[in-house]
């Protein structure tokens, strides 16, 4: 039986409605959430990212504030604007679009965002947290992934979760929100010498590894909910994620597309955590 399609354009459509009405509400109270983002030379995918990005807050009401900077950006020039950008109050989030030319040092640029406007979750004081379950900034792909598995009803409580791929950004705070919510889980990755035999033991499989059909059909459980985190171009030009769809919907229960899936919700979550910074810089009560 094929899957059951999980649609993450819908879901985030619904996440970006539902903060809408909450900007409208802060804006009646004198709050006007701002996310400020630094681009930093002329990747194209890091060109299509950042545009998506200031569409999405005109579309919901954030103030989008692009730092659009040459390759030729020096280290102290980027930190200097880092240093402004943290101590403006119009600006409650700071996103520095990675990856960065090779001539910068990204650990350097990343911790130097304040913690309190580090809505992509990617510092020490925001994974630290994750790690201590105390409320802070959860990075945005790992936080859409949890989110598409809340709106579909799949309950990670007892169900043994794969994660294939250990980045810091995705597959390790990843795995820490599944333990959250109760799951079992597994993180594989390019040493991991059994691959197939650790999916086949997952109803949830979670893959985020960047290389196309890392994971094909025979490697998911029946029933399994598969959400494919990746981004590939194909040879031909054809956008796709880690997992072999077509094969892999035959077997799964649940399954995310790409595109469709975890990208839209990556955004979303970046939307939700820009409301959240800025309910914080007013000293709003908030629940994470
Ligand atoms: N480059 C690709 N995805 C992301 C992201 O989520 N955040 C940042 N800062 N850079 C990225």
């Amino acid at each position: 039986m094929a899957a059951q399609l999980i649609d993450g354009k819908k879901v985030a459509a619904d996440i970006r409605e539902g903060l809408k009405k909450e900007i409208n509400e802060l804006k009646s109270k004198g709050i006007n959430p701002g996310l400020a983002v630094v681009l930093i030379g002329e990747n194209p995918a890091s060109k299509k990212y950042v545009s998506s990005k200031e569409k999405a807050c005109e579309e919901i009401g954030i103030k989008s504030l692009t730092h659009k900077l040459p390759e030729s950006t020096t280290q102290a020039e980027l930190i200097k604007l880092i240093d402004n950008l943290n101590s403006d109050s119009n600006v409650h989030g700071i996103l520095v679009q990675l990856p960065l030319p090779k001539h910068l040092n990204e650990k350097e640029v990343m911790n130097r965002i304040s913690p309190a406007k580090d809505v992509d979750g990617f510092g020490p004081d925001a994974l630290g947290k994750l790690v201590l379950d105390e409320p802070g900034f959860v990075a945005c792909t790992p936080h859409g992934a949890m989110k598409m598995l809340e709106a579909y009803g799949i309950d990670p409580k007892g169900k043994h979760a794969v994660i294939v791929g250990r980045s810091v950004i995705v597959g390790k705070p990843l795995a820490l929100l599944l333990l959250r919510k109760h799951a079992t889980v597994t993180i594989c990755h390019s040493r991991t010498p059994n691959l197939k035999e650790e999916c086949l033991r997952a109803n949830i499989l979670c893959v985020a590894v960047g290389r196309a059909k890392t994971i094909t059909g025979d490697m998911v459980k029946e029933g399994a909910a598969v959400i494919d985190i990746g981004i590939n171009v194909t040879p031909e030009g054809k956008i796709v994620g880690d997992v072999d769809f077509d094969a892999a919907k035959e077997r799964a229960g649940y399954i995310t597309p790409v595109p469709g899936g975890a990208g839209p919700m990556t955004i979303a979550m970046l939307m939700y955590n820009t409301v959240l910074a800025a309910k914080m810089a007013a000293g709003m009560k908030v629940e994470i």
